[in-house]
C-alpha cells in the first residue's frame, strides 16, 4: 500500500519501520537534542526508504554492521519538511540514524526557568500533532506508519523526564551530572503521539490506573481538580469497552502549552488554564481520555479524515458528562460547541471547502487550517447517527467500529463502508454524503435546548434593548452559563456596558480562563480601557491558543487595538509554543 498522506513523504510500499529504539540526549545549553534512532523494518526491503525531517542535522547513517549507508537531503517542501531518502541495500531489516534537532524545532518547547511554575529549573516539552514529529526523530511521520519504540533520554541530573509510555527504571547518565530515564511503548502508535517533558516533575496517585505530574507547585491543586478521573475511566469504559493502554496518567503543563489537551498515550497532556479550582472545565480531561479509543486505537488516516478523530470523540466526551452531569450540562456544552462551529465555519465562508468533514488539506498547513469544524461538525453528524438509530444499537455500533479498527488508521471512505455495512440504508436517510462532501450545516443537524439555554441566549439577545441580567441570580451561574450569555452578546459594547458587567461581576480579575477570555474579547472588541493590563498580563501567562488567537485578533481588528496588538505580541513572542507564535503571527503579522 503506498502511503495517501499528502502530508508526509512516506512511501510504505518502500518499507515500514515498525519499531524504533531511541538514545536522546538533551542538553538545555544549546537548545538540542543529540539523537540516535535505530529503525527496525517490518520486514527485510532494499532500495531507498523516504522518511520525514524537519530541521534535523543528520549525522550518519549506518547498516546494522556499522557499515555507513547513502543519504540524501535534497528534497524540501516549506509545509511537509526535509524528505530523508536512506539508500537501503537489498536485505536490510535494521539501520540508525545518529542527528541532532534544531534550537527552532517546530514541535518542542524550551523555557527558561522564569516560564516554570518553580521558576528555578528549566523545562523542555514536546507537541507533535499534526506534523511536528520530525523535527524530533527523523520518522515515517504519518499516522499510517505505526510504531513501536524503546526510548532512553538523558537530561541534567536535576530533572525528571516523562513519557506517553510505559517508564522504567532511571539509572546515572554516562556523563557526570546526568540521569538517563528509560522508557517503553508496547502499544503501537502513529508517530503524532510520540511525546515527553523534561523538567522539575512530582506527582501523585489518583486511582489505581491513573497518577497525575505536574511541578511540585501545581500539584495539590491539579489532584484536587481532576480527582474525578478514574470515574471518567470507568464511564468511558463502559461506552467504548476495554481500556488498552494500561494506564491512564496525566501531565499538567506550563502555561505556554498550546493547546487544551493532548491525547498522548498513557500520558495526557492538559494546560494548566483547566486549574479553575471548581473542576468546571474537567471535560478536556474526559475529552483526551476518549481519545485512547478514538484517535488513539482507531486513528485518522491523514489530516483530511481528522473529523474521525475528533469528532467521535467530542460525542463521548460529551456522552461521559452526560452520565456523570446530566442532560443540561451536555446540552450546554453543545451549545457552546456549536457557537464555536458557526464562528470558525463563517470564517472560512460557509461554502469552504475546509467546513467538509473530510478535507483535502494538500499543499496546506495542517496548523493553518485548524479549527472547530471537524469537533464540532463531526460531533453533530455522530450526534445525528446515535440520534437515528437508537442509543442502544448506536453503541453496539461504536464498540464494533473500535474493535475492528483497532490499532489501525482508517480513511473517511472505509469509515463510510463500515457505517454503510453496519447501519444500512441510515447514511441515505440522514444525508450522509451532504455531511461529510459538502460544505456548510445540513438542515437536519440535531439541536440541543435546554430551558437555561433558551433562558441565557435570550437575556443576551435583549441587551441591546436595556435587558440585564438580575445580579444576584447571574452571580451565582455556572462558568458554562456565563461563556454562552457573554457568546451571545454583541462582540462591541458601549464603555458603559463594559462598566456595568465589569463592576458588578469582577470579569476582569475573573480566575476562570474560559470566563475571562470570552470576557477579554468583548473588552477587546469594545476597546474597553481598563481591562487592558489584564489582557497584557493574560497574553503573557497564557500560551493556550484558544485563548490566544480570538483575543489577538480582536485587539488586531480595532483601530484604537490593533497597535497594543502588536506590541504585547512583540513583547510575549518569545515565550510562546512555535505553534502558537507561527498561530499569532499570522493574525497580527498577517
Ligand atoms: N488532539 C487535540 C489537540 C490537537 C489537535 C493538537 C490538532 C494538535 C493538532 C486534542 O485532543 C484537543 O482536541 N484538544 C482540545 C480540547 C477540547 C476540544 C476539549 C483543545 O486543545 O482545546
Ligand atoms: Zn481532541
Amino acid at each position: 500500500m503506498s502511503c495517501r498522506d499528502p502530508h508526509s513523504f512516506t512511501d510504505l510500499t518502500q518499507g515500514r519501520i515498525a519499531h524504533m529504539n531511541l538514545d536522546l540526549n538533551v542538553d538545555f545549553g544549546t537548545s538540542r537534542i543529540q539523537g540516535s534512532a535505530e529503525c527496525q523494518l517490518a520486514e527485510a526491503a532494499g532500495g531507498p526508504l523516504d522518511m520525514d525531517s524537519r530541521d534535523l542535522e543528520i549525522q550518519t547513517i549506518t547498516a546494522a554492521d556499522g557499515t555507513s549507508l547513502d543519504f540524501d537531503t535534497d528534497h524540501t517542501d516549506e509545509i511537509i519538511g526535509t524528505r530523508l531518502r536512506v539508500q537501503l541495500p537489498e536485505g536490510t531489516s535494521s539501520f540508525t540514524v545518529k542527528y541532532l534537532t534544531s534550537p527552532g524545532a517546530s514541535a518542542l518547547q524550551w523555557l527558561e526557568p522564569a516560564q516554570t511554575d518553580g521558576g528555578k529549573h528549566p523545562y523542555l516539552f514536546s507537541q507533535c500533532q499534526a506534523i511536528h514529529a520530525r523535527s524530533v526523530i527523523p520518522c515515517q511521520d504519518s499516522p499510517l506508519a505505526r510504531f513501536t519504540f524503546k526510548c532512553d533520554m538523558t537530561v541534567p541530573e536535576a530533572l525528571t523526564v516523562v513519557m506517553a509510555a510505559a517508564p522504567g527504571e532511571a539509572r546515572d547518565g554516562a556523563t557526570a551530572g546526568t540521569r538517563t530515564f528509560a522508557f517503553e511503548m508496547p502499544q503501537s502508535i502513529p508517530p503524532y503521539l510520540f511525546a515527553f517533558a523534561v523538567g522539575n516533575i512530582v506527582s501523585e496517585d489518583l486511582g489505581p490506573r491513573s497518577r497525575v505530574y505536574t511541578e511540585p507547585e501545581t500539584l495539590k491543586k491539579s489532584a484536587w481538580e481532576f480527582a474525578e478521573v478514574d470515574t471518567m475511566l470507568t464511564n468511558a469504559e463502559n461506552v467504548f469497552g476495554p481500556y488498552l493502554w494500561d494506564r491512564f496518567d496525566f501531565l499538567v503543563m506550563p502555561g505556554s502549552f498550546p493547546y487544551g489537551g493532548m491525547e498522548n498515550p498513557r500520558l495526557t497532556f492538559l494546560t494548566p488554564t483547566l486549574l479553575a479550582g471548581d473542576r468546571s472545565l474537567v471535560n478536556v480531561l474526559a475529552h483526551e481520555l476518549a481519545h485512547s479509543w478514538t484517535g488513539n486505537l482507531v486513528t485518522n488516516a491523514s489530516i483530511n479524515d481528522f473529523w474521525l478523530n475528533e469528532g467521535f470523540t467530542v460525542w463521548a466526551e460529551r456522552r461521559i458528562l452526560e452520565n456523570m452531569e446530566g442532560l443540561e450540562a451536555k446540552a450546554l456544552s453543545a451549545a457552546i460547541g456549536r457557537n464555536g462551529l458557526m464562528e470558525a465555519m463563517n470564517s472560512f465562508g460557509m461554502d469552504s471547502d475546509f467546513t467538509k468533514l473530510e478535507i483535502d488539506g494538500s499543499g496546506t498547513d495542517p496548523d493553518e487550517f485548524y479549527s472547530l469544524v471537524p469537533y464540532e461538525k463531526g460531533f453533530l453528524f455522530v450526534a445525528l447517527l446515535e440520534e437515528t438509530v437508537g442509543r442502544e444499537k448506536f453503541d453496539d455500533f461504536v464498540k464494533k467500529y473500535i474493535k475492528e479498527f483497532s490499532f489501525t488508521s482508517l480513511t473517511t471512505a472505509q469509515f463510510e463502508k463500515f457505517m454503510n455495512d453496519e447501519l444500512p440504508g441510515v447514511a441515505e436517510k440522514i444525508g450522509a454524503e451532504e455531511w461529510i462532501h459538502q460544505p456548510g450545516l445540513p438542515q437536519n443537524a440535531p439541536v440541543f435546548t435546554s430551558d437555561q439555554l433558551t433562558m441565557l441566549e435570550g437575556l443576551a439577545k435583549g441587551w441591546s434593548d436595556g435587558q440585564r441580567p438580575d445580579v444576584a441570580v447571574a452571580k451565582a451561574w455556572t462558568p458554562d452559563d456565563w461563556q454562552i450569555f457573554m457568546q451571545a452578546l454583541p462582540r462591541t459594547l458601549p464603555e458603559a456596558d463594559c462598566a456595568w458587567l465589569d463592576s458588578n461581576f469582577d470579569l476582569t480579575n475573573q480566575g476562570n480562563c474560559e470566563i475571562l477570555s470570552n470576557w477579554l474579547v468583548i473588552a477587546a472588541g469594545s476597546g474597553y480601557e481598563p481591562a487592558f493590563d489584564r489582557m497584557r498580563s493574560f497574553l503573557s501567562e497564557v500560551g493556550r491558543m484558544k485563548y490566544l488567537k480570538p483575543l489577538y485578533s480582536a485587539l488586531n481588528g480595532g483601530e484604537k487595538t490593533k497597535a497594543l496588538a502588536g506590541e504585547i505580541f512583540a513583547a510575549n513572542a518569545g515565550g510562546y509554543h512555535p505553534i502558537a507564535r507561527g498561530g499569532i503571527e499570522r493574525i497580527v503579522v498577517g
